[in-house]
């Protein structure tokens, strides 16, 4: 008999589009493990929540939902193998998330420089930093324990939080005295933190210098054009440096032609080749990889309802692996609650004193 798969679990907050960072940061690495795990893909809406409660933005999710969805099969997710959810479906997340919230302390979490970055991002000073956005890595830690998942490809910013994840599950199974969990291994992109068009240490849609999946090619050709260079390199005729140069960052993850790459990057030293043709030709190798990718865009786009089944029917099955662990954990505990809860539905009878 072979083996049953290793189980992957990774995914996205539904901010907005996906843009070419998250691309070699993780997506990149879960359409390659496809094959070789049983993958599971969260569009985790709660954690959203975190940092924007508010009416207005919970209304903005649904629209987001969807271009996530539709990002990840784009991207080549198939959702025949693979299964896309979504996290507010699934009261089982909330379950777990409280049981987690005892099995870490206070100070652990609030040292985490993550969360000082998103309370800084969202403009949330010390002192108004919510119970929940502390408790996010446990939130997180849940989402990938529900499926008791072996291996967790994110981006460089998530490092810490699997971290958390691997801590919570030794524990978990050490208080019970069960091995319910596996202690997950991170895995981390080629690129962990690709650059901005602008230069600046992130690619991020807040910051207005990414380039989107689903970007036409006019749009990748504007903002190749407008990109930062060597801020140096005041004319095409004198030597420009390479190294940390975003134009060239990009073209070593996106353009595949190395004697091209390696030419430009020649030239570019010697201060014979112009800004204008290295990013004709970064644009080219972008527009490249991005065709097949709108190709599938447009091919679901063509097929309304279809993005909702695809969820729908993923939602479906992690839902079903989701009782089957909260089983295993209320087994393991021993907590009444679920038993009450269990003889409820089957009509069978309860006992307090045995
Ligand atoms: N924290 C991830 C982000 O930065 C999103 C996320 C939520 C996640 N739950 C997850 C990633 C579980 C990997 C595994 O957007």
């Amino acid at each position: 008999m072979t083996e049953p798969k290793k189980r992957i679990l990774t995914g996205d907050r539904p901010t907005g589009k996906l843009h070419l960072g998250h691309y070699v940061g993780s997506l990149k690495n879960r359409v390659a493990l496809q094959d070789a795990y049983q993958c599971f893909f969260i569009i985790a809406d709660l954690h959203t929540l975190t940092t924007r409660p508010e009416r207005k933005y919970v209304r903005e999710l649904t629209q987001n939902i969807y271009e996530v969805v539709l990002d990840y099969l784009s991207i080549g997710i198939d959702p025949e193998r693979s299964t896309i959810f979504l996290q507010s479906a699934l009261p089982e997340t909330f379950e777990l998330n409280l049981i987690f919230e005892m099995l870490v302390t206070v100070p652990r979490l609030s040292r985490l420089p993550s969360i000082k970055d998103m309370a800084r991002a969202a403009n949330i000073d010390d002192e108004a930093v919510p119970l929940g956005l502390i408790g996010y890595p446990v939130l997180q830690a849940a989402d990938i324990l529900l499926p008791r998942a072996h291996l967790v490809p994110v981006g460089k910013d998530n490092e810490a939080h699997v971290e958390i994840t691997r801590e919570i599950a030794r524990r978990f199974n050490r208080l019970y005295k069960k091995t319910v969990f596996p202690i997950p291994d991170v895995m981390i992109g080629d690129v962990p933190t690709l650059v901005g068009t602008d230069g600046q240490a992130k690619m991020s849609k807040s910051l207005g210098n990414a380039i989107l999946l689903s970007d036409d090619k006019k749009t990748v050709e504007k903002k190749v054009g407008g990109m930062y260079t060597d801020p140096n390199r005041i004319r095409a005729d004198i030597p420009g440096r390479v190294e940390g140069n975003p134009v060239f960052i990009y073209h070593d993850a996106f353009n595949p032609n190395l004697d091209e790459v390696n030419d430009l990057k020649d030239r570019y030293r010697q201060g014979t080749v112009g800004d204008i043709e290295v990013k004709q030709k970064l644009a080219h190798a972008i527009n490249t990889f991005l065709e097949p990718i709108r190709e599938r865009r447009a091919s679901y786009e063509a097929n309304p309802g279809m993005v909702e089944e695809i969820l729908m029917e993923g939602t479906r099955r992690m839902q079903a692996i989701a009782q089957e662990t909260m089983t295993m954990v209320y087994d393991a505990m021993g907590l009444t609650g679920p038993k009450l809860r269990r003889a409820l539905h089957s009509g069978e009878p309860f006992r307090l004193l045995s």
